[in-house]
């Protein structure tokens, strides 16, 4: 039978299906790291309100660091019995250095404990999604230049609507990634909240210092309510949420260059090294590795929900139920962090192919709308010039031609305010010339854009 470190009013030990039941010790050891360093901050503050001597938190801290070691080299054997991370470093910490480990615990409960290490834990990982995140953006932009004067027809329904630069699409990217990478930034002002010294659920009648470990941690602020923040897990659905919306445009990204990937698009012709053959079909090469991109988006988005579900109509203030909040969120980040990893090299090695993309590009009508555009220029009503390019549209398709193939004549038949300066708008080249405005997807805005992406990157 363990000695259990709650074990004092037991009469019974614990029957072994319960603590396999109720362990954490095989998915929270990853935050052995942060929770050795949540104590090492608790141990030093106790020392300075007089709970343990110097000598103490000295050495506390010193064989934390030695525990440490032991688990990052696997020397220290998990037990179900002893539940979690939490009481595997504690107890180790008292096989060590007996009573005075039996101190580290003072004004502390696991439920401040735990949240104090997932935050720490989270805050970590907010960082570094955010490098990752940037070398997405670095892949996009770093196209520019291959790229620079490709057009693209741009689609809304999936059916050709107007040109774009090709670049429009990988700067679209990036300021998507750039929304991603601010809703991290600011969830983690709230992530930044030290839990640490609300003890279980009401504080402490000892003397502690919160803002203490706070500094020493990192954190920002010390959260003013001990009920409020022992229950507190909204910083994991914000997070998650922030994870689902990557994998939402990691999917929207993955799913185009599928089907830009297609013989039927052609536009795209993926690297071999990241794509697969067909166990039969011996001319296949498929893009499983953006198709396993868009798959695992559904179990980032699942987090969101489970979260919200696990918190929802939990009395106040600490229930085991949150223990199983890491299951999510761990999952969630490690499969965004997996996706996040293999996009840049995807993104730089893809080609544009050119000859496809440009034997079609006048196909669609998609200078339609610039030359309604022109027509109003000249006076003409918008909904009439709409109308107007709409006939001229049918007549085109039914003499299977571009627009830019109809005579003078026949353009001026449908409409007098046009004259021979028509044809400088027609065709997918004058039309991205033509397209000017803020934001627009024409070359003269593409390329400012462009540039105000590199230096935007550049400087962080
Ligand atoms: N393993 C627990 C968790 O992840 C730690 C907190 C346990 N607290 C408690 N009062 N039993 O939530």
């Amino acid at each position: 039978m363990s000695a259990k470190a709650w074990g004092g009013r037991f009469a019974q030990s614990t029957d072994a299906r319960v603590e396999a039941f109720t362990e954490s010790i095989s998915f929270d050891a990853r935050l052995a790291e942060v929770d050795v360093r949540g104590s090492q901050a608790h141990a030093r503050m106790l020392a300075t309100v007089g709970l343990l001597t110097d000598d103490e938190a000295d050495l506390i801290c010193a064989t934390l660091d030695d525990i440490r070691g032991e688990i990052e080299r696997g020397e220290l054997p998990f037990r179900t019995d002893l539940e979690d991370i939490h009481m595997h470093i504690e107890s180790r910490l008292i096989e060590c250095i007996g009573d005075v480990g039996r101190k580290l615990h003072t004004a502390r409960s696991r439920n401040d404990q735990v949240s104090t290490d997932l935050r720490l834990y989270v805050r970590d990982a907010i960082d570094h999604l955010d490098e990752l995140l940037a070398d997405v953006q670095r892949a996009f932009v770093g196209r520019g230049e291959s790229d620079a004067d490709i057009v693209l027809p741009g689609y809304t329904h999936l059916q050709r609507a107007q040109p774009v630069m090709a670049v429009h699409y990988w700067l679209a990217y990036c300021e998507k990634i750039q929304r991603d990478r601010d809703r991290l930034s600011d969830t983690r002002k709230r992530v930044n909240v030290s839990p640490l010294g609300c003890a279980a659920l009401a504080g402490t009648s000892l003397p502690i210092d919160r803002e203490q470990t706070a500094n020493a941690l990192g954190f920002d602020t010390v959260a003013a309510n001990s009920l409020d923040v022992s229950s507190d897990r909204d910083y994991l659905v914000e997070t998650a949420s922030c994870l689902a919306l990557i994998a939402a445009h990691l999917s929207t990204w993955a799913e185009e260059w599928i089907l830009w990937n297609t013989t039927e698009f052609g536009f795209l012709t993926l690297p071999d090294a990241f794509t697969t053959g067909s166990s039969i079909m011996p001319q296949k090469k498929n893009p499983d590795v953006l198709e396993l991109i868009r798959g695992k988006s559904a179990r980032v988005m699942a987090a969101v929900p489970q979260l919200l579900i696990l918190v929802k109509g939990l009395p106040l203030a600490y229930n085991r139920d949150l223990q199983e909040d890491k299951l999510a969120l761990f999952d969630a980040l490690d499969t965004v962090t997996a996706c996040l990893e293999l996009v840049p090299a995807i993104v730089s090695n893809a080609t544009l192919n050119r000859e496809t993309i440009n034997a079609r590009i006048e196909e669609g009508f998609l200078d339609a709308t610039t030359l309604m555009e022109y027509l109003i220029t000249r006076g003409v009503p918008m909904r009439t010039g709409h109308e107007t390019v709409g006939k001229l549209v049918a007549l085109a398709e039914s003499r299977d031609c571009r627009l830019a193939d109809l005579a003078l004549d026949d353009l001026r038949d449908a409409c007098d305010a046009v004259d021979e300066s028509v044809y400088d708008v027609l065709g997918t080249a004058n039309v991205v010339n033509a397209l000017q405005s803020y934001g627009s997807g024409g070359s003269r805005p593409v390329t400012e854009q462009l540039v105000a992406w590199r230096d935007r990157l550049n400087e962080a």
